[in-house]
C-alpha cells in the first residue's frame, strides 16, 4: 500500500516509524514531514493546509491511503475535499470529516454532544455577544478559578484559566470582542474539575472502536512540572494512576456513548478519538474531545502496539475494524522533549515555521 502522511510533528514521526515497519507498506510519503520523518519515510514539501497540491500529489503517485495527523486539515474540512472528488473513490481516508472534527473545532458543539449523550463533563455555559449578561451572572454562580474557553480552534491558547471574578469578567468582554478573533466569538464557560488529567485515545471505524490505551503529557517547561505551558515537554503511557478499572470505567461512560452518539447523530467518523479527561475521585469527566491523535502523546502510545498498523487503519477506513485484532504492550513507554533554550516562545515559532511555512 502507497501512504501518504499528512503533519510535520512528533506524531507523524511516531505514525511513519510504525507504518514503515508494515508488511504491507510499499511507499510511505510524509507532508512535510520533520527531520525523524526523513529516516523512515520520504518527505514532500506540501502544507497540510493545501488540499489542492495534496490531491495532485495523491493522484500522480497513486497513493491508496492518506493518513491525516493534524487538526487543523481536519477540522478545515479535508476529507470532504477528497470524497468530493471523482478521482478519489477508492482512496482510504484516516480522519473524520468537518462534521464529526467539530468534537474538537467547537467546544460549544462538543459540550452540546455530551450533554445530548449522557457523557459526564463540567456544568458549561455558551456566551456570545447576546446573552454576555447571562454570562456575567453565570460567572458570579460558579466558584472559583473560572475556565473561559473560545469556541474555535485557537491554536492551543484559546483556554483561559483566571482565579479573580473580576478578570474572568474582564477575560470574558475581550474574547467576545476578538481576543482571539473570530474562535472566541462564542466563548464556553466552564466550571472547573478538580482532579489530575490524562488523555485516552481510541480508533473507530463509526460503529465498533478499538481502546489504544492512556497517557500523559507534561507541557510545563520546567523540572518537577514548574514553569509555563509548552506544546509538551514529555509523555507517559500507560497512565499509572489510571488503571485497568478506571479504564473500563472511561470506556463505558465516555468510549462507547461518544462513538455511539455520533452515529445517532448520522456523522459517518472514521479515524482516532482522543479524550481529554479529568479523573475526579475515580470519576472520568470529559475536558475536550481532539478528533486526532495527540502530540507527544502519540510517541508513547503507538509504540505500545503489538500488531501492524497499517491492516488496522485499512480496517478502520473499510468499516470492517470489528473484524481486527488490537493488542497493546503492558509495559510503560516515556518520551522526553529536547529543546533549544527560548521555549517556549522561541520554540513555538520554529514549529511554525517548520509545519507551515516550508
Ligand atoms: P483544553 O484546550 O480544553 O484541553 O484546555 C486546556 C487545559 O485547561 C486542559 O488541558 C486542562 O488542564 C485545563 N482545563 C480545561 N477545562 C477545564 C476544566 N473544566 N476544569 C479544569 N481544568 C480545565
Ligand atoms: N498533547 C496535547 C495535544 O496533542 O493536544
Amino acid at each position: 500500500m502507497r501512504v501518504l502522511l499528512v503533519g510535520g510533528g512528533g506524531r507523524e514521526h511516531a505514525l511513519a516509524w510504525k507504518l514503515s515497519r508494515s508488511e504491507r507498506l510499499t511507499k510511505l510519503y510524509v507532508a512535510p514531514g520533520n527531520a525523524g520523518t526523513r529516516a523512515v519515510a520520504e518527505n514532500v514539501a506540501i502544507n497540510p493546509m493545501d488540499f489542492e497540491a495534496l490531491a495532485d500529489f495523491v493522484a500522480s503517485r497513486r497513493v491508496e491511503m492518506l493518513v491525516v495527523g493534524p487538526e487543523e486539515p481536519l477540522v478545515r474540512g479535508i476529507r470532504d475535499f477528497f470524497e468530493a472528488d471523482g478521482r478519489f473513490g477508492s482512496l482510504l481516508i484516516v480522519g473524520p470529516g468537518s462534521a464529526g472534527a467539530r468534537l474538537e473545532g467547537s467546544k460549544d458543539f462538543a459540550k452540546g454532544f455530551m450533554a445530548r449523550h449522557g457523557i459526564p463533563t463540567a456544568a458549561h455555559l455558551t456566551v456570545t455577544r447576546e446573552n454576555e449578561e447571562e454570562g456575567l451572572a453565570f460567572l458570579q454562580s460558579l466558584r472559583p478559578p473560572y475556565v473561559l474557553k473560545a469556541d474555535g480552534l485557537a491554536a492551543g491558547k484559546g483556554v483561559l484559566i483566571v482565579n479573580d471574578l473580576e478578570e474572568a469578567r474582564r477575560e470574558l468582554g475581550e474574547m467576545l470582542r476578538g481576543k482571539f478573533g473570530d474562535a472566541g466569538e462564542r466563548v464556553v464557560l466552564e466550571e472547573f474539575a478538580r482532579g489530575i488529567e490524562l488523555s485516552v485515545f481510541a480508533l473507530t471505524d463509526g460503529r465498533s472502536y478499538k481502546m489504544l490505551g492512556s497517557a500523559k503529557d507534561y507541557k510545563r517547561v520546567g523540572d518537577g512540572d514548574t514553569g509555563p505551558n509548552t506544546g509538551g515537554m514529555g509523555a507517559v503511557s500507560p497512565v499509572p494512576f489510571a488503571d485497568e478499572a478506571f479504564e473500563r470505567l472511561v470506556e463505558e461512560r465516555v468510549v462507547r456513548p461518544t462513538v455511539e452518539g455520533l452515529r445517532a447523530e448520522g456523522i459517518d467518523y472514521r479515524g482516532f478519538l482522543f479524550f481529554g479527561l479529568m479523573n475526579v475521585d475515580g470519576e472520568p469527566l470529559v475536558i475536550e474531545y481532539n478528533a486526532r491523535l495527540g502530540d507527544p502523546e502519540t510517541e508513547v502510545v503507538i509504540p505500545r502496539l503489538r500488531v501492524d498498523l497499517l491492516p488496522l487503519l485499512e480496517a478502520m477506513a473499510t468499516g470492517r475494524l470489528r473484524e481486527v485484532e488490537c493488542r497493546l504492550d503492558a509495559r510503560f513507554r516515556v518520551a522526553v522533549a529536547m529543546v533549544g533554550g527560548g521555549i517556549p516562545a522561541a520554540a513555538v515559532a520554529v514549529w511554525k515555521y517548520r509545519v507551515w511555512r516550508r
